[in-house]
C-alpha cells in the first residue's frame, strides 16, 4: 500500500513519465548491492529515499521506501511505501537506523535540504552518486553526445560539496564492471551496441531529457561506426578492461559501520 504524505506540494511527475518498465532495464547489480549492504550493516531499520523500484534494498532489514513517483512505487515490491520527496520526509527525528539514497540526488530540486532530512531521520546515511568533477569521460559523450556533458553538470553536484553537506566520513569508489547489470547511462561502456536499443535509452533519465533531434543522429552515427568497425578500432584498449572508474562513489556518514568480527581486532 502506498501512503501519500498529506498536504505536500504536488510531486514531480518525471519518473511517472519515464519510469514505465524501469525494472526490466535497471536491474540491481550484485557487486554494487554488496557495497551498499555493507554500509547499512548493523542497522535494524532503513529508509530508502528516492527508492524507485527498490533496487539495492537489503532483504534482511525492515525497509521503508520513499519516492515522489507513483509509477515507480507501483513497481516496488515492498509493503512500506510512502509517496514523498527527500526534501520533506514525513518521519520523526531519528526514526530509522540508516538511510540510503542511490542514484537519486541529481533529481532533488533542493539537494541540501534533502541531505539534511536524511541526517535528521536516520543515524547513518549511505549515498551513492556520481562526481561530475571526475576526469575520465565515457566515449559516448566525447564522440557522439557532448550534449550529455552540460546536462549532467547541471544536474549533479560535485562530490566534495555532497560529502561536506552530508558530513561523510567515508568515500568508496565503485569502478563500473564491464557487465554491470543496472542500466545507468554509463553501464554499457564495453557493450556499445546496447545504446542502439530504445528501451535501454528510455530507462536512463539522461537520454530521456535530451531531445530526439539530438539523440537520433548520434545513435545513427554510432550504428554506422559499429557496422564499419570504426568504434572497435578506436577502442581496442577498452574492450580488454574489466572495469573503469568513471566517478561513481558511495558516501557514508553518521554512526560507524560495525566492524565484522573476522575483520576486527579482538573481541571474545
Ligand atoms: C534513477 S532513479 C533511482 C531509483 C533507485 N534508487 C535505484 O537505485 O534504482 C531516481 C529516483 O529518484 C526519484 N526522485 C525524483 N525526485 C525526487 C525527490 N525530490 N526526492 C526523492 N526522490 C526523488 C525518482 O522518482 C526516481 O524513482
Amino acid at each position: 500500500m502506498t501512503v501519500s504524505a498529506s498536504g505536500r506540494a504536488p510531486l514531480t511527475p518525471t519518473y511517472d513519465r519515464i519510469g514505465v518498465g524501469y525494472r526490466h532495464v535497471r536491474r540491481p547489480d550484485p557487486r554494487l548491492a554488496t557495497l551498499i549492504h555493507r554500509a547499512l550493516s548493523g542497522a535494524r531499520t532503513v529508509v530508502d529515499v528516492g527508492a524507485g523500484t527498490g533496487s539495492y534494498e537489503p532483504t534482511d532489514i525492515e525497509v521503508t521506501a520513499v519516492d515522489p513517483s507513483q509509477v515507480m512505487l507501483d513497481q516496488h515490491p515492498g509493503r512500506r511505501k510512502i509517496l514523498a520527496r527527500a526534501e520533506q520526509l514525513p518521519f520523526d527525528d531519528g526514526a530509522f537506523g540508516a538511510a540510503m539514497a542511490v542514484m537519486t540526488l541529481h533529481h532533488w530540486p533542493d539537494l541540501h535540504r534533502g541531505l539534511a532530512e536524511l541526517r535528521r531521520v536516520s543515524g547513518r546515511q549511505a549515498v551513492f552518486t556520481w562526481d561530475p568533477d571526475h576526469l575520465s569521460e565515457l566515449w559516448l559523450i566525447e564522440e557522439y553526445l557532448p550534449e550529455i556533458r552540460q546536462l549532467e553538470r547541471a544536474r549533479f553536484t560535485p562530490l566534495s560539496a555532497v560529502a561536506e553537506a552530508l558530513g561523510a566520513h567515508t568515500v568508496l569508489p565503485f569502478p563500473v564492471p564491464h557487465d554491470f547489470a543496472d542500466g545507468f547511462q554509463i553501464a554499457y561502456w564495453r557493450r556499445p551496441e546496447s545504446y542502439l536499443d530504445p528501451l535501454v535509452r528510455q530507462a536512463s533519465s539522461t537520454f530521456a531529457l535530451l531531445p530526439a533531434s539530438v539523440v537520433e543522429p548520434a545513435v545513427a552515427r554510432l550504428r554506422a561506426d559499429l557496422v564499419s568497425g570504426a568504434w572497435h578500432r578506436r577502442h581496442a584498449d577498452l574492450v580488454t578492461r574489466e572495469s573503469v572508474d568513471y566517478g561513481y562513489r558511495l558516501l557514508i556518514a553518521g554512526t560507524a559501520v560495525p566492524v565484522p568480527r573476522e575483520a576486527g581486532g579482538g573481541g571474545s
